[in-house]
């Protein structure tokens, strides 16, 4: 199975949902000597499969395809959806957009989604939000594919541990994106990074990968100090050249460092950690939707925001010390990477 010590540089570039991840930036950084990834969450089948042939073909280097675990989840009352609606309905921006409440099924079937990975064979196949079923993991582990799941807690990280997973994603509280939780109305342990991973290094006998505000190679070095094999970096490669994250994404990251990055479920429904805007603050202590309907509600925003380089209607997910991200192509970035772990860990 995938073996962490192989690797050139000890770097996972995460999976990002949203259009992040694309070919030229997973293939760039997997010739580099680390891992590539794609966040497939709601994407067809025959996204998944264009992505993966295309990176396929500049890279021979691993590569880890990323998909949600969805819960089952029912539309709540007439009254609460209407509640949630006008929310978005009454945001100040002058831009047409609709809010609509979305027809079941509200989310996208993983067995249909996982064809083309069973077809394309990535050397990882990761899942956020819970663990998958027996037969994916007994089906990816017969094709030689490493299965790694997101963990939050001792906890959950015994669950992946038992479920038969090869290693642990440890997302601590400071990472970018969405909460991986299994169940976001839990309470959170809140860990961080470093104290997450000690935890589940100490209680737990397969790999852990570290996640959450690493950004330079003396946080790699921490990591794997902590017990890490590798380390998972999100935010870090978001103004990579080749990151598909929007314009205003770039922008904020790079000179808007006063807002912070906070926790809101507003634009999905799940608690996802971005950098603060308008929608954020406007949206707290609103009634949303359950995730992932709450998603598909906010889309048209999103897009217009998209189209109009709005950044205050945009999901801007980042980590919290996204002060420090660089804007440098992937090979330099993971150039840098290296040199920097080298001196730390020297
Ligand atoms: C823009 C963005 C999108 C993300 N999407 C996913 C995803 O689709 N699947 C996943 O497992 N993790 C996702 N994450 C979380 C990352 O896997 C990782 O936990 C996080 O980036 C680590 O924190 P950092 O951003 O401070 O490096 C996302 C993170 C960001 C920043």
């Amino acid at each position: 199975m995938f073996n962490f010590s192989k690797l050139d540089i000890p770097v996972i570039q995460a999976p990002m949902a949203g259009g992040i991840n694309n070919p030229r930036l997973a293939s760039e950084v997997s010739n580099a000597g680390g891992v590539g990834s794609f966040g497939f969450s709601y994407s067809t089948p025959q996204k998944i499969s264009e992505d993966l042939a295309a990176t396929k073909a500049l890279t021979n280097g691993p590569i880890n395809a990323n998909f949600f675990v969805f819960s089952p989840v029912d539309l709540p009352a007439q009254a609460i959806q209407e509640k949630a609606i006008q929310a978005i309905k009454n945001l100040p921006i002058e831009s047409d957009y609709s809010v609509s409440i979305p027809q079941a099924p509200f989310y996208p079937d993983i067995e249909e989604q996982l064809n083309p990975v069973w077809k394309h064979c990535p050397a990882i196949l990761t899942f956020h939000f819970g663990i998958p079923s027996l037969s994916i993991i007994e089906k990816a582990h017969s094709l030689g594919i490493a299965i790694g799941i997101t963990a939050t807690s001792l906890k959950e990280a015994k669950a992946v541990e038992k479920a038969g997973a090869d290693f642990i994603v440890a997302q601590g509280i400071e990472a970018g994106g969405h909460r991986g939780m299994f169940n976001p109305d839990e309470v959170d342990e809140k860990l961080s990074t470093i104290d997450l991973t000690k935890l589940l290094v100490g209680g737990c006998s397969i790999p852990v990968v570290a996640a959450g505000a690493i950004m330079d190679g003396a946080d790699i070095a921490n990591a794997l100090k902590s017990g890490a094999v590798a380390a998972q970096l999100g935010t870090a490669f978001l103004c990579c050249e080749e990151s598909s994250a929007s314009p205003a994404h770039k922008e904020y990251l790079l000179h808007h460092h006063s807002r912070g990055s906070v926790f809101t479920r507003g634009f999905s429904g799940r608690p996802a950690r971005g950098i603060d805007n308008e929608f954020i603050q406007l949206m707290d202590g609103k009634i949303v939707l359950p995730f992932p309907i709450q998603n598909t509600m906010t889309a048209s925003l999103r897009q217009v925001a998209g189209k109009t380089n709005n950044g205050e209607y945009q999901s801007l997910w980042a980590g919290q010390d996204y002060s420090r991200t660089r804007k440098l192509n992937a090979q330099n970035l993971m150039l840098v990477l290296k040199e920097e772990l080298l001196i730390a860990l020297s």
